[in-house]
């Protein structure tokens, strides 16, 4: 509770003028049945003067002034209230979500933190709007509604005695028979955001691979799933509207049966008489009203602890406990110490087992292995996308955890293997690397990745706008402009997972002639398939299945280590046959 306190707080006098309005709202609702009755009784009588009409009535259109006045005020300072507090919500969640690591994500799965994002924080916002707008209108209209009535006539109150506990039940049993069945909807609605997620986003996968038929199907079994559940919930909430209507009708009748005979016995003037049947809709309408919010308060404080359980994860990686905060990576050299990792902390397997490696600063690194090897995770470690379980990881003679996240991630360049661009320019997107970047440096970075070229070959040169995902643009061009954003990081430790698989050898080998010249002082770690890409470097590692099986040059290793051979010669083999 306190948490949302937080958010409410700098919002607290649209939360208080709030029902202040709808209050005065209501005491207008209540008055208006008796300012009706007084006009009904005299006219009743015969006595009904000019005068008294008038001022009646005026005193009718102004309770219908403030009436209005407060509904409109009321939903004014309602609405601004909730949306603000929603909005908050919402940034707050975002800025979270920023903050976590990628062990983080991988535990909520991206999916779920976008239903939290959206759909979670927007059932909150609306229930906190109805119930500002109604947690004091309902019972006080009640309250209000019943002391009118008892005033009027309290031994033809007593009605209420039987029609509300009996109204109560009806609906509570409704309302308990449904509420499960709403849970069931919600979890179904989940489901089929996710398969519309799925499906919407990777619609170029299922495309290519024809499977637009199991897409559908996927799409009917989550559709239907959520309209059996939405059926099911409706079958029960469907008898509300109705017993409410019997219940109001049936008490209508009783009132009319009882006070009936009283008016023409003359114990009761016929205007109280209306008034009374007016106040017996507001009462029981209040009454269903309250349940609602009962109703939707569950539902509410379910998606609550959804939000919560985002605001409350710990981001795995922090800096807090970082030592020299204000170091930055000044030469580049990397360190591996006796380091392991798994994914999956309860797993047996390691997918890094026990990796003890040195890089130089300055120097080019090539790594080879199997997929699944690790060699991702490997480099991962270096700006702390994932932390080391066992061992460390030293920059610059300096573990990793000691360098603030800014500082270690502005001094280490990671192209990834799956890298994705952003909607926006192609400037736009280079300049994730550097904010400030010129345009010259644009170019030239551009040029370095081999880039430049293509580039401007597009009608708008470096404004072309890149889609979401970077969809028009080939693989190759995506991966030489990622290139070229990481290099106008101008990072100490630039990393290229698989960077240039999509790019033909030609193309990759001025790439790292480009490399050599300019990032002469930098390390450069390259991750690759092809021998061919790292065969020139200062040392090669081998991988296989979480462990380093070689390191040396290119013919140290084919001399020593008996898998590098193998891939050589099926790579070597492949080359000559074609
Ligand atoms: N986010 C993740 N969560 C769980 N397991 C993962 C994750 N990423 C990788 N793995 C597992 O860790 C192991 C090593 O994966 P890694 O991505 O490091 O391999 P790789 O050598 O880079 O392979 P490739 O050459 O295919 O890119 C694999 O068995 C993989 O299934
Ligand atoms: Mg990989």
């Amino acid at each position: 509770m306190k948490r949302w306190f937080k958010y409410a707080k700098p919002y607290w006098i649209y939360f208080l003028l709030c029902p202040v309005f709808i209050l005065v709202e209501v005491v207008g609702e209540v008055i208006m049945p008796r300012l009706l009755a007084q006009l009904i009784n005299s006219a009743n009588a015969g006595t009904l003067t000019n005068g008294e009409s008038i001022g009646v009535m005026l005193k009718m259109m102004l309770t219908a002034l403030f009436m209005m006045a407060g509904g409109v005020f009321g939903a004014y300072t309602g609405t601004k209230a909730s949306v603000n507090f929603g909005a908050d919500i919402r940034s707050d969640v975002f800025s979270k979500v920023q903050s976590f690591s990628f062990a983080n994500v991988d535990k909520f799965s991206t999916g779920s933190l976008v239903t939290r994002l959206t759909n979670d924080i927007m059932r909150v916002q609306n229930f906190t709007g109805m119930v500002i707008r109604m947690a004091l209108r309902a019972p006080g209209m009640m309250i209000a509604a019943l002391i009118m009535a008892i005033s009027i006539r309290p031994s033809l109150s007593a009605v209420f005695l039987v029609s509300v506990p009996l109204l109560m039940l009806c609906i509570s049993l409704i309302t308990r028979t449904a509420f499960p069945r709403f849970g069931i909807m919600q979890e179904k609605v989940d489901g089929l955001n996710s398969t519309v997620q799925e499906n919407v986003t990777n619609v170029r996968v299922v495309k290519s691979f024809v499977r637009e038929k199991f897409s559908i199907g996927q799409f009917h079994e989550a559709n239907g799933d959520l309209k059996q559940a939405g059926l099911s919930a409706m079958r029960v909430i469907i008898w509300m509207g109705p017993v409410m209507t019997f219940f109001m009708n049936g008490t209508i009748i009783a009132v009319i049966l009882i006070g009936g005979p009283i008016v023409l016995k003359g114990g009761m003037e016929v205007g109280d008489l209306s008034a009374f049947v007016t106040y017996v809709t507001q009462i029981l309408m209040s009454l269903m009203m309250i349940n609602f919010i009962l109703m939707m308060s569950s539902r509410a404080i379910a998606s609550g602890r959804r939000i919560i359980e985002v605001l409350d994860e710990k981001p795995d990686i922090s800096d807090e406990d970082a030592a020299c905060k204000d170091r930055t990576v000044e030469e580049g050299s990397v360190e591996f110490r006796n380091v392991s990792f798994r994914y999956y902390k309860g797993s047996e397997e390691k997918v890094l087992n026990d990796i003890s490696l040195t890089i130089p600063a300055g120097a080019t690194v090539g790594i080879i292995g199997s997929t699944g090897s690790g060699k991702t995770t490997l480099v991962s470690m270096i700006p702390r996308l994932y932390d080391c379980d066992e061992g460390e990881v030293l920059v610059d003679g300096v573990n990793v955890k000691d360098y603030s996240l800014f500082n270690l991630r502005e001094g280490v360049g990671m192209v990834l293997q799956n890298n994705l661009l952003f909607s926006g320019s192609v400037a736009d997107n280079l300049r994730w690397g550097d904010e400030e970047a010129s345009d010259e440096e644009l170019r030239a970075a551009a040029s370095a990745a081999q880039a430049d070229g293509f580039v401007t070959g597009f009608a708008e040169g470096y404004e072309t706008k890149i889609e979401q995902g970077g969809t028009n643009v080939s693989g190759g061009q995506k991966q030489r402009l990622c290139i070229a954003r990481a290099l106008l990081k101008k990072p100490k430790i630039l990393i290229l997972d698989d960077s240039t698989s999509a790019v033909d050898t030609a193309t990759e080998a001025k790439i790292r002639e480009a490399f050599a010249n300019e990032l002469r002082d930098s390390t450069k770690i390259i991750i690759a398939q092809r021998i061919g890409s790292v065969m020139e470097a200062d040392m090669i590692v081998v991988m296989n299945e979480g462990k380093i099986t070689g390191t040396g040059t290119h013919s140290q290793l084919l001399e020593t280590n008996e898998e590098y051979r193998e891939i050589w010669e099926s790579q070597s083999g492949m080359r000559k046959g074609a």
